[in-house]
């Protein structure tokens, strides 16, 4: 068998982490270029390695996952959901329940709730926010950023909503009470049900083909009807039709009701 496919099944066997759902090109690469960095021959090697030291198993999966993000990542998009989603969502309710999927370091979660709450009050908004990795997730249930995570944070929300710190600003606790930080894997794990909104961005580029299909319909299956996916600013869905979806505006794709 091919030395990286057998990397693959075990890594899939020992963690439930399909890395066959990933570009390969791509993850091939960034993978090889680590194992070289840390001196084994093979990706079996590598693996086996990788199984009794807990470190480069870490070092791994924080490899393979690239965790950039930002606070109101791509602002005008954010605007969108302020001035037009949102309001049609909470015409006829005043709460809302909504997913973060792939929330990395937790900028995604925090500005949803910073935005909600123009709206409602932090008892009246669910938020489940997931990502693979638990170290990822530990640091935003953590909410320390540096400055530059903050560059599209308008200056009476920094007052607001966060606290200065010497290196950065901490979010205040209240920020994170309508939050649910979870471990998920989105090509594994079974999707919870009911959402108004579900926001999955910039983590389908990582995906194949087939992959991506598969997500398109199971985030279809957990919204409500008239519920939205806010996709990210490179990962428009060409055929959301197929899907149950309409296009409400560019990156939101409504549940048609
Ligand atoms: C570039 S970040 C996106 C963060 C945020 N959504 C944003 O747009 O700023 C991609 C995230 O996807 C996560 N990820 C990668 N594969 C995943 C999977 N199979 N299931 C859940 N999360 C995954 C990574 O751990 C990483 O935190």
């Amino acid at each position: 068998m091919d030395d990286y496919q057998y990397f693959i099944d075990q890594v899939k066997q020992k963690t439930a982490i399909d890395l066959s759902y990933y570009k390969e090109t791509q993850m091939k690469r960034r993978l090889t270029s680590l194992r070289d960095k840390r001196g084994f021959a093979n990706f079996e090697e590598y693996y086996k390695a990788m199984t009794q030291e807990q470190e480069l198993f870490e070092e791994f999966l924080q490899r393979m996952t690239i965790n950039v993000s930002e606070f109101f990542r791509n602002p005008q998009r954010w605007t969108v959901l302020e001035k037009k989603i949102i309001p049609r969502l909470l015409k006829n309710q005043s709460s809302i329940k909504m997913w973060s999927a792939a929330c990395s370091t937790g900028e995604e979660p925090y500005s949803l709730v910073i935005l909600l709450n123009q709206f409602l009050t932090y008892k009246q908004i669910d938020l489940l926010a997931t990502d693979l990795d638990q170290s990822i997730l530990d640091r935003a249930i953590n909410g320390f950023y540096p400055e530059r995570a903050l560059k599209e944070v308008e200056n009476k929300k920094l007052q607001t909503y966060f606290e200065k710190q010497d290196l950065g600003y901490s979010v205040n606790d209240e920020v994170k009470k309508p939050i649910r930080f979870g471990r998920h894997n989105l090509l594994h794990d079974k999707f919870e049900t009911g959402f108004d909104l579900i926001v999955c961005r910039n983590v389908m580029i990582y995906f194949t083909e087939d992959a991506k299909d598969k997500l398109y319909q199971k985030f279809a299956d957990a919204l409500k009807p008239g519920g939205v996916l806010f996709v990210g600013s490179t990962e428009q869905i060409f055929n959301a039709q197929r899907y149950g979806l309409e296009t409400e505006d560019t990156f939101f794709y409504k549940k048609m009701e």
